[in-house]
């Protein structure tokens, strides 16, 4: 089997670090992240529980990329179903963005990097990469699809049908929205605070929000992910990449990157949740600016899902509605962390309950 020529120092000095195996001798590969220049670690990082995968394992397990098992396609990459010889249903993600091998490489890394070191109930568990023949990386499969899928799916296209209930499908129901919302902002604390260094996702929206067997959302999709060493307090990176509708007004302009980046797109994120739309469509206006005047005068029935009609809950939807106000701020230091999101509006109204 070809073995992919690696360019990058980065990536020859991961894999050179990996035992047959595939576990890391040194227990860390925290310095080969992101931009490829080596970055101290804060701690000793945990030992990465992923493995390395031999072509032929993941081409017999997606039956050879069979376009049956092709279940998204992103921008970065095409994903497919497969199952392991033991049963065990793994997602495939093949980058395949056209471009240079080395910003492949760099994508490839990137989400290496970061979701290789984290660990939480509402992030996709990283299972391992094949590095022959082109770049892929294996996470568990979660067999609901993504939340635009399920949220939009009246709007299916034929791959992401195959993961959700079909085209005639009722709305999501709001419960699910609420659950949807909550998990998402747990997850992203812990990207924020809770691991070993604060991770930055800069795509936060719902086709990158997977959901499990138990429905519970898991965030994913690091390809655009930034590390943001303690004594940053942000970063300017360029170019500007993301989705349209979903970008923090300081970085859309300056390329500004910090946890107030994912606190703005997840504002958007619980706007769709809520409304059903998506942050941009084909009307020219973008749900945030057609969210606004809702927001504004408190007309906040308008802003929930038609085809909901009176099944919601009215305390969680102006819970909801006011996180969304706060997380869309022009001015970023008056947006909330996610701290402040999870303790003081969602589960303080939770304990109260
Ligand atoms: N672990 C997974 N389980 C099930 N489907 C997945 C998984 N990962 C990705 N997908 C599907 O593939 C799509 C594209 O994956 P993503 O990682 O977002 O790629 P891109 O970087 O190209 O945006 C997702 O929106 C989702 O529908
Ligand atoms: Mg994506």
């Amino acid at each position: 089997m070809k073995q992919l020529y690696l360019r990058s120092r980065s990536l020859k000095r991961l894999f050179s670090s990996l035992s047959p195996s595939g576990i890391s001798k040194k227990g860390s590969t925290e310095t080969s992240i992101d931009s490829g220049k080596a970055e101290p670690a804060v701690k000793p990082a945990p030992k990465p529980t992923w493995r390395c995968f031999s072509y032929e394992e993941i081409h017999k397990a997606t039956n050879g990329f069979h376009q049956d098992n092709l279940v998204g396609t992103g921008g970065y990459a095409e994903v497919y179903r497969g199952e392991l010889e033991n049963g065990q249903v793994i997602a495939v993600k093949r980058l395949t963005r056209a471009g240079n091998d080395e910003q492949k490489e760099k994508e490839f890394l990137t989400e290496l990097g970061t979701v290789g070191h984290v660990r939480h109930p509402n992030i996709t568990a990283l299972l391992g990469c094949c590095i022959d023949q082109d770049l892929h990386l294996i996470f568990e499969f979660s067999s609901r699809g993504s939340v635009s899928s399920n949220l939009h799916s009246t709007q299916l296209s034929h791959e992401e049908s195959r993961c959700t209930a079909g085209t005639n499908s009722p709305p999501m129901e709001w419960k699910l929205r609420y659950k949807i919302a909550l998990g998402t902002a747990r997850g992203l604390h812990y990207l924020h605070k809770g691991c070993q260094r604060r991770i930055i996702h800069r795509d936060i929206k719902t086709s990158n929000v997977l959901l499990s067997d138990s429905f519970e959302p898991q965030i994913s999709d690091f390809g655009l992910a930034k590390w943001l060493p303690t004594e940053w307090n942000h970063r300017a990176v360029a170019p500007i990449e993301g989705t349209f509708g979903c970008l923090a007004p300081e970085y859309f302009t300056h390329g500004i990157v910090d946890e107030k980046t994912d606190v703005f797109a997840f504002g958007v994120f619980i706007l769709e949740m809520i409304s059903g739309r998506k942050p941009v469509d084909g009307s020219h206006k973008s749900l945030l600016s057609w969210a606004r005047p809702y927001l504004n005068d408190g007309k906040l029935e308008m802003l929930v899902d038609a085809r909901l009609g009176e099944d919601y809950d009215i305390n969680q939807l102006k819970r909801l509605t006011f996180i969304a106000s706060l997380c869309v701020r022009a001015n970023a230091a008056w947006r909330p962390s996610m701290t402040e999101v999870i303790t003081d509006y969602l589960l303080f109204f939770i304990q109260k309950k």
